[in-house]
C-alpha cells in the first residue's frame, strides 16, 4: 500500500486452522500463543502478529451499533487481550467481513455499511492487522468493499496491516497493491498434501504482482495440525517461503511436537521468505512432478527448492547457470533443512524423499582468495 507496512510478508498466528469456530478458541488460547512466541523463540524468529479469526464477537451489535466481543470466548473483552499481546512486544490482529454477516452460519456481523464505526473500534482496542473476508457481500463490487475498509482503517490514524480476503474470486493482484498489503488467491487450504499442492500451483501463477507491501496470500500455514508428514509440512514451509508468502501459523502451540517448533522455526528459511528483495520465487522447470523453483535475494544470492511433488524419492538437479547465477569459480552453497554449509563449482543436486524438497542458498563465493575453490568439481549434497 505504500505506507511502510508489510514491507516482507506478515508473520504470525491465527486460529482458524486449528479450531475453527469451536470452544477451544478464546481468550486463554490468543494468551497462549503470545506466550509461546517470547519463549519458544518465535517472536526471536519473526513472528510477530497474533490475529483473531471469525466467531469472536456475539450475533448482535450493541445498541450503540458496536461490535461485542463474546463473553464467554473472551471474558475481558478484546482490548485486554490486544493489551496482553502488546506487552509481550507482539502484534494484534483481528477478523472481519466485507459482507452483512461473517462466513460463519451462527450470522456474526460483517462490517459492510459500518466499515468507519467498526474501523474506529478496532483501532481504539489496539488492532494492528484486519483480515477482512468476503461472505455475504450483498452482491456489492469488491473494490469498492475492500476500498472503503482501507479508506476507513486510514481515518483511524493507527497503522493497520489489511488482508484482503476474497479468495482470488475477482483478481485480487490486478488491484490488490492500492488496496491491501496482502490478498488470498485461492479457496481456503485444509490440511492435506493435495491442497499445498494445489494452492502453490494457482499462487505461482500471480508471482510478478508480488512485493514489498503487497503480497500474494495462498493462505494460512497448516504445519502441525496433523494431517501430513512431517516431510511434507518441511515442503509446506518451504515452498510458502519460496513464494514470499506470509507466514501465519495454524496450529495450536500449546498441543505442538518439538518436530512442529524446529520447522516452523527454522530461521534459514524463514529468511528466504521474508528477504527484503521481496521478490515471489517461480518454478524455473518443471517435469514429471519434479520442480527447480528460485527466488532471488537481495544479497544476490539465490534460493533454489528441489521439490518432488511424487511419492517415490527422486534425484533433482540444478546449475548455478540455470538458476541465473553469474559465472565464477566457485559457490557457497547453504543447505536450509541440514543448516550445513558446503561448496559447488556449479552443480546443485539432491536425492530428494518423496514429497520432500531441498532447500539451499547459494551465492558466488566471496572468500575464494582465502580458502581456494575446491578441485573434485560438484559439491553432491543430500
Ligand atoms: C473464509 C476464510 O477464507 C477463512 O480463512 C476463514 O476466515 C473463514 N472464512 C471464517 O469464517
Amino acid at each position: 500500500l505504500g505506507d511502510g507496512l508489510a514491507l516482507t510478508p506478515p508473520m504470525g498466528f491465527n486460529n482458524w486452522n486449528s479450531t475453527h469456530c469451536e470452544a477451544d478458541f478464546d481468550d486463554a488460547l490468543i494468551r497462549g500463543i503470545a506466550d509461546i512466541f517470547v519463549s519458544r523463540g518465535l517472536k526471536d524468529a519473526g513472528y510477530t502478529y497474533v490475529n483473531l479469526d471469525d466467531c469472536w464477537a456475539l450475533p448482535q451489535r450493541a445498541p450503540s451499533g458496536d461490535l461485542v466481543p463474546d463473553p464467554v470466548r473472551f471474558p475481558h473483552g478484546i482490548k485486554a487481550v490486544a493489551d496482553y499481546v502488546h506487552a509481550k512486544g507482539l502484534k494484534f490482529g483481528i477478523y472481519s467481513s466485507a459482507g452483512t454477516k461473517t462466513c460463519n452460519p451462527a450470522g456474526f456481523p460483517g462490517a459492510l455499511g459500518h466499515e468507519q464505526q467498526d474501523a474506529n473500534l478496532f483501532a481504539s482496542w489496539g488492532v494492528d492487522y484486519l483480515k477482512y473476508d468476503n461472505c455475504n457481500n450483498q452482491g456489492v463490487g469488491a473494490i469498492e468493499r475492500y476500498t472503503k475498509m482501507r479508506d476507513a482503517l486510514r481515518a483511524t490514524g493507527r497503522p493497520i496491516v489489511f488482508a484482503i480476503c476474497e479468495w482470488g474470486t475477482n483478481d485480487p493482484w490486478q488491484w490488490g497493491k492500492g488496496v491491501g498489503h496482502l490478498w488470498r488467491t485461492t479457496i481456503d487450504i485444509n490440511d492435506s498434501w493435495a491442497s499445498v499442492v494445489s494452492i502453490m500451483k494457482s499462487n505461482t501463477a500471480h508471482a510478478a504482482h508480488a512485493g514489498p507491501g503487497h503480497w500474494n496470500d495462498p493462505d494460512m500455514l497448516e504445519v502441525g495440525n496433523g494431517g501430513m508428514t512431517a516431510t511434507e509440512y518441511r515442503s509446506h514451509f518451504s515452498l510458502w517461503s519460496m513464494m514470499a508468502a506470509p507466514l501465519l501459523i495454524g496450529a495450536d502451540l500449546r498441543k505442538v511436537s518439538p518436530e512442529t517448533f524446529e520447522i516452523l522455526g527454522n530461521r534459514d528459511v524463514i529468511a528466504i521468505d521474508q528477504d527484503p528483495l521481496g521478490v515471489q520465487g517461480v518454478p524455473i522447470r518443471s517435469a514429471n512432478g519434479l520442480t527447480v523453483f528460485v527466488k532471488p535475494l537481495a544479497n544476490g544470492d539465490k534460493a533454489v527448492a528441489l521439490f518432488n511433488e511424487n511419492e517415490t524419492p527422486a534425484r533433482i538437479e540444478t546449475t548455478a547457470a540455470e538458476i541465473g547465477l553469474p559465472q565464477a569459480s566457485g559457490y557457497q552453497l547453504r543447505d536450509l533443512w541440514a543448516h550445513t554449509d558446503g561448496h559447488t563449482t556449479g552443480r546443485v543436486s539432491a536425492l530428494v524423499p518423496g514429497h520432500g524438497t531441498a532447500m539451499y542458498r547459494i551465492g558466488a563465493d566471496r572468500h575464494w582468495f582465502q580458502q581456494p575453490p575446491a578441485l573434485d568439481g560438484a559439491a553432491e549434497v543430500e
